[in-house]
């Protein structure tokens, strides 16, 4: 039932941020197959070749490096060398017009140091500046949406390519894609995948797609580049309509999917001709990035019970 779902997402939001949880089900035997369906791998060079395979049938690609909510400075800056390394390679093996980055603020010091963070960002800006590529900045937990706005807009001033993220579950969506709606402007709209309380953001999954399809019909209508993440057919046919509505080329705006996610969907809008960007995830720390997937999809959690049963 849809409520026995809703708690069930409610227990895996709560089980992401879990320590206990997360030493259980990385150390597991089960682990690897499950994760694998989302996870690139563990390295740059896993990352690299599935984002070379992707490009190379015509795919767009969005890398990120697993890692979230660091809580010191020596860790933020590890994970920026680890960018910049990455965007050393990317730019090297010729993918900088095929693929972009994604980062989380998060990894780079938010929790403890907006400014951090700010600075942080900005090298990995140059290092996507020099590789031929752009950056946009993942919309995390919702007591993060201020700072990160903030610093988008402080990044905008020197790197106006960088892409903003907005979740249509919060209630200030639409009112942030009125403003993101500009000219040059990359705009990603996704639903949002963390937990959010009712003050903030709509609860009910219906109210969250009304919002995604306002959202939509602003940025469609506006000036900017939507990137419309979603894997949602509904949403995905609303759009293609908002798309001949407002005589928008295909190059003019983008579809956006997870690595692992209705893969055939993702090649068939692509081989319509419209784009499609892969966002293909790597790294070692990725358990709450997996239990995202898990809590979206009752699917997903069964395939994931199956394999804890051994089965
Ligand atoms: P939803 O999960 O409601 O699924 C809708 C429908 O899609 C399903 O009913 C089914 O038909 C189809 N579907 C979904 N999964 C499927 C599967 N595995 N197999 C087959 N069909 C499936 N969130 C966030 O908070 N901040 C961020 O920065 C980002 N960034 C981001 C980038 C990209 C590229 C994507 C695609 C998503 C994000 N997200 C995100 C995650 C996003 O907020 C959301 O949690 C997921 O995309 C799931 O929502 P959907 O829109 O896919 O719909």
């Amino acid at each position: 039932s849809t409520e026995g779902f809703a708690v069930l997402r409610q227990a895996l939001l709560v089980a992401s941020r879990s320590e206990r949880v997360r030493r259980v089900v990385e150390t597991a035997p089960f682990s690897d197959e499950v994760v694998r369906r989302f996870i690139a791998g563990e390295t740059i060079e896993d990352a690299l070749r599935v984002t070379g395979d992707l490009t190379a049938e015509g795919l767009l690609v969005t890398m990120d490096v697993l890692g979230e909510d660091t809580h010191d400075k020596e860790r933020a800056e590890a994970n920026v060398q680890h960018y910049v390394e990455l965007l050393e390679r990317l730019g090297a093996a010729g993918l900088g017009t095929r693929a972009e980055v994604s980062a989380k603020l998060s990894a780079l010091g938010q929790t403890f140091d907006e400014d951090l963070a700010l600075a942080n960002a900005r090298r990995i800006c140059a290092a996507a500046r020099d590789a031929g590529t752009t950056v946009t900045l993942d919309m995390e937990d919702h007591t993060t949406v201020d700072s990160t706005l903030r610093i988008v807009h402080e990044l905008r001033r020197d790197f106006p390519d960088v892409g903003a993220v907005i979740q249509a579950y919060l209630r200030r969506a639409e009112e942030h894609c009125a403003e993101l709606a500009y000219e040059g402007s990359r705009v990603r709209l996704c639903k949002g995948a963390y937990a959010a309380p009712s003050a903030v953001a709509f609860t009910d999954r219906e109210e969250v797609d009304r919002s995604f399809v306002r959202c939509m019909k602003v940025l469609m209508a506006g000036k900017g580049y939507p990137m419309l993440a979603t894997h949602d057919p509904r949403l995905i046919e609303i759009a293609d309509a908002l798309a001949v509505l407002h005589d928008r080329d295909p190059g003019s705006f983008e579809y956006q999917m997870l690595y692992g996610v209705r893969p055939q969907e993702q090649r068939r809008l692509a081989a319509q001709g419209a784009q499609v960007r892969v966002y293909v995830a790597y790294g070692r720390e990725w358990y709450p990035y997996f239990m995202r997937r898990l809590a979206e999809r009752p699917a997903n959690l069964r395939l994931f019970l199956r394999s804890l049963a051994g089965r």
